[in-house]
């Protein structure tokens, strides 16, 4: 039978994302915290509790595993209440134990990419109003400026923001996240305030460390019209892309900040973006419906044809990670997939949805466009916001209350591609079977 191999770049980062809220546990004095301890707001009132057990020194494990499986890179994220538990006050041991974890990563030959912001705030920030406060983005630059001066000699890919965008929606509109608001101008206030957060950040980067890599990750959502033949489709299909896709694209290219009905100008961001992160999970298909002006007149369904994750939080619709990787190519710069994954408790989809989302990848990789990493989410199942532990997100399942880790099928999968930069057929026919005629039709 002939052999065949999907080969990435050479120097293609391989790697797995987390965020320290989900992670490290005992996060005591952020909103989450707040929010987790407010019944009713979490899937079966769950708490992050532990979490990973990050912070009581289990990094280690799971990112000796990470590097014993091929991967050379890994996300993670720093925690601002953590770092500035006050607005007057710094913790140097909490300093310190980001610069343990980085030193071991440096010694498992991983290269660190830090979030600085990845969803939660020090409690002193959400009671000051959040993103919602115009002074925020000055405070979040001071606490940037302690995180740059003290690891720039460690770090050179900084991720000012995770889903921004994401945020807005569900910590303003759709209420999921703290503060739990379904408001269209306290949404738009906060996207203004983002922007701003970013664009001070990137300077303030760049000021301490000018050959940094800076930008944000942003939520692609991909979106396609449900009927070919009906132009309304396509009118609330590019609605939709444009407030979901490229409201925060568009601020950083313009200053330009336009969000419904609302707009500003916020000078500052223009062009402060160094690459692009993309983080891809899902895509609808869209129709005009009238019944539905609260989003934007339009319905979102999944495709019927497409696998559904255990909770049908996601489909696997590898075209969408096609659109966002086109879409990434228009700012021609380097792309880095900052996030993309499956709750999958028993493995049974994650290994073909992996497959056909990284040949999509490959494809992109392979127009010469400037793809550089793939980053799964996630290296071992974690607390999944106001979904708890629902939903399994890992290479590696844990236990939370004993914390012991058990690998999955797709951890030796993931294995296999990182170590031979690429997807061999010989691994397919050997680790996901299911998905051989897929990847090397006959
Ligand atoms: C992303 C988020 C991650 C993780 C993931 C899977 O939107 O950035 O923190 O939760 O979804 O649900």
């Amino acid at each position: 039978m002939p052999e065949a191999t999907y080969f990435f770049p050479e120097g293609f980062l391989w790697g797995t994302a987390t965020a320290a809220h989900q992670v490290e546990g005992d996060n005591t004095n952020n909103n989450w915290y707040a929010w987790e301890n407010e019944s009713g707001h979490i899937y079966q009132n769950q708490k992050s509790g532990l979490a990973c057990d990050w912070w009581g020194g289990r990094w280690r494990e799971d990112l000796e595993n990470a590097a014993r499986d091929g991967q050379n890179a890994h996300r993670f994220s720093i925690e601002w209440s953590r770092v500035q538990p006050a607005p007057d006050k710094w913790d140097d041991g909490a300093l310190d134990f980001y610069r343990q974890m980085l030193k071991g990563m440096r010694e498992l030959g991983l290269t660190p990419v830090v979030t600085l912001h990845h969803f939660s705030d020090p409690l002193w920030i959400y009671e000051m109003g959040g993103w919602e406060n115009d002074r925020t983005p000055e405070f979040f630059e001071k606490f940037v400026r302690k995180i740059v001066a003290a690891f720039k000699d460690e770090v050179k890919l900084w991720v000012t923001l995770n889903e921004p965008n994401g945020l807005v929606v569900n910590a303003y509109i759709d209420g999921s996240f703290p503060p739990g608001k379904r408001d269209f101008k306290a949404a738009f206030i906060a996207l203004k305030n983002l922007v701003r957060g970013h664009a001070l950040a990137y300077h303030a980067i760049h000021d301490i460390q000018p050959n940094a890599m800076v930008g944000y990750a942003l939520y692609y959502r991909g979106f396609f019209p449900k009927r070919d033949w009906f132009p309304p489709d396509y009118w609330v299909t590019k609605t939709l892309k444009r407030n979901v896709n490229d409201v925060f694209a568009n601020a950083i290219r313009s200053g330009q900040v336009n969000f419904t009905f609302f707009k500003t100008f916020v000078k500052e961001a223009i062009g402060t973006q160094d690459y692009i992160g993309l983080q891809y999970y899902s895509s609808d298909l869209v129709s005009f419906n009238l019944l539905k002006p609260g989003e934007f007149f339009s319905k979102r369904e999944y495709p019927k044809d497409a696998a559904l994750s255990k909770m049908g939080f996601i489909a696997d619709v590898p075209e969408g990670m096609a659109q966002g990787l086109r879409w990434a190519h228009q700012f021609k710069l380097p792309i880095y997939i900052t996030e993309n994954g499956v709750e999958d408790p028993d493995g049974s989809m994650r290994p073909t949805y992996l497959l056909r989302h990284l040949r999509e990848v490959w494809r992109a990789a392979n127009f010469n466009w400037q793809v550089k990493g793939y980053f799964h989410w996630s290296q071992v199942d974690n607390f999944e916001w106001e979904r708890g532990w629902s939903q399994r997100f890992g290479l590696w399942g844990i236990d939370p209350e004993s914390q012991v880790r058990t690998r999955r099928r797709s951890a030796d999968l993931y294995a296999a591609i990182c170590k031979e930069n690429g997807i061999s057929s010989k691994t397919v026919r050997r680790l996901a079977p299911e998905a051989f005629d897929i990847l090397f039709p006959a």
